[in-house]
């Protein structure tokens, strides 16, 4: 099996200032200092600044839970992977569930912020997944197949391996049910082929689940063999629950 470096993100949503950014990032770094995992933390706009500063010297890498196509422009209340970039960030969410429901996310306009995001050196964490009506009618692989099919239009097959792919059913997110370890693993290899088929790195792409991973089920999930990681809501908030999961991986 190829080497896949596990990757754990703690996707912070709308929660923390930058006090309490600041309070978690000095928590949780002694907590986590052995681990050989890509650890990355996805703080609100505001708080990126301040976390990039306290992570100095550590691997631990920040992420942007979102960003705009463009490089500069009269696009009020949005931010770019240039600005993003300056202020030392690595790596981008994009097409979070949230953002696809709540704030009209779509296919098109993803295919150009993960094109953008990889064209200014961030490394995109594109998060598909499956609604719970989609997959009571056994549509789930034809939804994510669209969803990378559409998501990737415009990123070359050579360069899948610098994505991480988040699968999240949107059933499993923030309710406290979370996919079984089987079916995520299922759903997960069939991204990974369905990556495959479109001529890219299938096997060195890491692909992450998330949906209510905590402590508690962190292990059974990152046993399998295709889940390279998790992408972590609720549990993230809170640096020993985080640790917990990090060192699960
Ligand atoms: P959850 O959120 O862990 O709270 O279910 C996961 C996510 O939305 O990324």
């Amino acid at each position: 099996m190829p080497d896949r470096t596990p990757y754990v993100a703690a996707n912070w949503k709308m929660h923390k200032t930058v006090a309490e950014a600041a309070e978690f990032v000095d928590a949780l770094l002694p907590q986590i200092a052995a681990t050989q995992s890509d650890v990355v933390i996805c703080p609100p706009f505001t708080a990126l600044g301040a976390v990039v500063e306290r992570r100095y010297g550590t691997a631990v890498k920040v992420a942007a839970q979102n960003m705009h196509e463009e490089g500069s422009g009269a696009f009020t209340g949005e931010v770019s992977a240039s600005m993003l970039v300056e202020l030392g960030v690595e790596a981008v969410v994009l097409g979070h569930s949230e953002r696809r429901q709540l704030f009209g996310e779509s296919d098109e306009g993803l295919a150009r912020k993960v094109a953008a995001a990889l064209a200014a050196g961030l490394e995109p964490i594109l998060c598909v997944g499956e609604s719970e009506e989609a997959r009571d009618a056994g549509q789930t692989d034809a939804v994510l197949e669209h969803q990378l099919e559409a998501d990737l239009a415009e990123v070359n097959a050579d360069d899948f391996g610098r994505l991480v792919i988040a699968y999240e059913p949107i059933w499993a997110i923030g309710t406290g049910r979370t996919a079984t370890p089987e079916q995520a693993q299922e759903t997960i290899a069939f991204i990974r082929d369905a990556l495959r088929m479109r001529g890219g790195a299938g096997e060195t792409v890491r692909i992450l689940y998330g949906g209510s991973v905590k402590p508690g089920n962190a292990a059974e999930l990152m046993a399998q063999p295709d889940i390279d990681g998790a992408l972590v809501g609720g549990a993230s908030l809170d640096p020993a629950d985080f640790a917990a999961i990090v060192k699960a991986t």
